[in-house]
């Protein structure tokens, strides 16, 4: 409500903490338990992966035919030149790869479309429960953080599932292969093999260092994230004052950061693919000087060694690539870390209302000994505020900027939860509400006024559950002053407004927001300096429909104009967190420094 994304990000540009997951240091335990957490994201599409795993049992065997059939090529076909062998080869090569080709396919596709349906799955989960973080956490958290968790990390959990298939897979490949030579030549295979628990080593070494580098890699790519939300946002400012080329430096410098653990990614990625084959070399060339040896003496037919070699070659092929799946798998533990985290944490602390739904009549609204710190900061923002407001007045705040206002106002629909003290509605703490009849209940109007990229109408009837008429929203926007000014804009009513659309006036969107509420219909409303960004003309206007929008409700205002505080039943005056006097405007006048000091600056002369 209110809060805008630049808002947000306000404050928040510190880069992401690499310490909270680079220090975390994952047991293999660990591991297991958030990649059988990704995987359940897979399991909801169940018959695409049973064809796909369908596929893969018949891809697999196919590498051991083809060694064979090399076998029987070199040795009946080219050496004994049998013709029958060559029509048999011939055919059987023919078949064997189309076969291959058609369940590769099924595998790959079912596979890739089950990947995308369960990140699809897991996206709008972690949405979903990012929007039920309290509030406090959009303030110290980073939108762009959040952003890049959304966006980059849940796409690395894709490859999770399809990876580990493909490790499965090329472990019966390998198995296949590993049996199938020392059937062959058990002697020859002895050689072969020989080298590869050598491989074993360079296999952890990797997997542990792509792990972390990939950690590391994935904070960057958030704090590029942030970086680049807060230099959107913040982009009048930027050129106001003629920083761009500065920001571009400083974009410049995360990309750096972001694009040098990258870099040392595929470093590592490289060399441990390159190592594997230097150990596969180390092996044919061990099968080669002892079978080769074996040929010259001739206890051993070329075709046998030809296919041996064959088979040992395509042994390694899937030993490489268990290496490059084991590397995505471990950048989809690094993405899995990330945004399980976010979403145990919102799990934790997502914000719960009572249990009693709030439909009756509003009859008070009472503070009592009401204390707030943010916890960013060591000096209370509310320290102990005593105040009743009850149905149908309207009670002005005043006080001079960093009193505490609009924390105060923040307080009213649970923005942030008392820490001493208590709020109650009708008597009842207002966490014995639920969040929903709570905040129903209640409208704010705030200075910025955010306007959804959605058309006028939607803008307007937004509070609305269910269906709402066109006359609903043009007696909400008649009252807001707001009417006249939408039949001018090109499509009336359905004009896009928001990020998107057209352009409209500070003034006009306020009037929009207070049509909004309007049509929202609370029993309580809390205006906070609702028109102090307007200039005075539209300042007016929107004063206006304020005015329609009080009418008949109970309203805290806080309020920078006078023209408010004298139709106030109550000024209650603020200064450092604290309310230090309260009554009407003569006797205020009379006994209070602070309000006389705060009306010859802020009231006197201005209206
Ligand atoms: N999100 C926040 N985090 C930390 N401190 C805050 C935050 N918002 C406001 N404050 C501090 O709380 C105090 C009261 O602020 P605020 O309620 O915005 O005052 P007012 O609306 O009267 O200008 C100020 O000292 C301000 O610096
Ligand atoms: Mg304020």
């Amino acid at each position: 409500m209110g809060l805008t994304p630049a808002e947000l990000a306000v404050g928040n540009a510190h880069p992401e903490q690499h310490s909270l997951s680079d220090s975390k240091k994952q047991g293999g335990a660990e591991s297991w338990r958030m990649l059988k957490r990704s995987l359940h994201y897979f399991m909801q599409y169940k018959a695409r992966l049973a064809v796909a795993v369908v596929g893969m049992l018949v891809v697999a065997p196919c590498a051991a035919a083809s060694a064979w059939l090399v076998k029987k090529a070199v040795d009946d076909v080219l050496i004994n030149k049998d013709i029958v062998a060559l029509k048999f080869v011939t055919i059987a090569i023919v078949v064997l790869m189309t076969l291959k080709g058609v369940f590769r396919f099924l595998q790959n596709y079912y596979m890739n479309t089950a990947g995308l349906l369960a990140i699809n799955d897991l996206r709008n989960e972690l949405f979903a429960k990012i929007v039920y973080l309290p509030m406090d956490y959009f303030n110290e958290s980073q939108v762009g953080m959040l952003m890049s968790r959304v966006l980059n990390d849940v796409g690395l959990i894709r490859s999770s599932l399809p990876s580990m298939i493909m490790l499965t897979r090329e472990f019966f490949s390998v198995l296949g292969l590993a049996f199938y030579v020392f059937y062959l030549d058990w002697q020859l295979a002895f050689w072969g093999t020989l080298v590869l628990p050598a491989a074993l080593y360079p296999f952890i070494y990797y997997s542990k260092r792509m792990r972390k580098l990939a950690r590391r890699a994935q904070g960057h790519v958030s704090d590029v994230s942030v970086r680049l939300q807060e230099g959107l946002s913040g982009i009048r400012i930027i050129k106001g004052f003629a920083k761009e080329k500065a920001e571009i430096d400083r974009f410049l410098d995360e990309n750096t950061k972001l694009v040098a653990s990258n870099n040392k990614q595929i470093l590592a990625s490289e060399q441990s693919s390159r190592v594997m084959e230097t150990v596969g070399s180390f092996a044919a060339g061990l099968v080669l000087w002892y079978g080769g040896s074996r040929v010259i003496a001739g206890d051993l037919t070329t075709g046998a060694l030809m296919s041996f070699l064959t088979a040992l070659i395509m042994l390694y092929e899937p030993i490489k690539r268990m290496n490059a799946a084991n590397i995505d798998i471990q950048m989809a533990l690094t993405g899995a870390e990330r945004v399980f985290e976010i979403m145990d944490k919102a799990d934790d602390i997502a914000e719960r209302g009572g249990s009693v739904k709030f439909d009756e009549p509003f009859r008070e609204l009472a503070f009592k000994d009401l204390r707030f710190t943010y916890n960013n900061s060591g000096r209370p923002a509310l320290d102990g505020i005593n105040l009743q407001v009850k149905a149908g007045e309207r009670i002005a705040i005043v006080g001079s900027s960093g009193s505490g206002k609009t924390t105060l106002a923040n307080m009213v629909p649970r923005f942030f939860d008392p820490q001493g003290g208590a709020i109650l509605l009708n008597d009842r703490p207002l966490a014995d509400y639920t969040l929903n009849s709570l905040r129903r209940s209640m409208g704010l109007v705030s200075q910025d006024a955010f306007l959804f990229n959605a058309t006028v109408r939607e803008n307007i009837a937004y509070g609305s559950e269910g269906a709402y008429s066109q006359e609903e929203v043009e007696a909400a926007a008649k009252a807001a002053y707001a009417h006249e000014f939408i039949l001018e804009l090109p499509d009336g009513y359905d004009t896009l407004v928001g990020e998107r659309g057209v352009k409209l006036s500070g003034g006009q969107k306020q009037r929009l927001t207070i049509a909004r509420a309007i049509m929202k219909n609370p029993s309580l409303l809390i205006l906070d300096e609702a028109t102090s960004a307007l200039d005075t003309e539209s300042e007016r206007i929107v004063q206006l429909a304020l005015e329609n929008l009080m009418q008949d409700r109970t309203s805290i205002v806080i309020a920078h104009r006078l023209s408010t505080i004298l139709t106030a039943n109550l000024i209650v005056v603020m200064s450092e967190g604290r309310i230090v006097d309260q009554g009407k405007h003569a006797k205020l006048l009379e006994r209070c420094e602070i309000y006389r000091t705060l009306y010859e600056m802020q009231f006197g002369a201005a209206s």
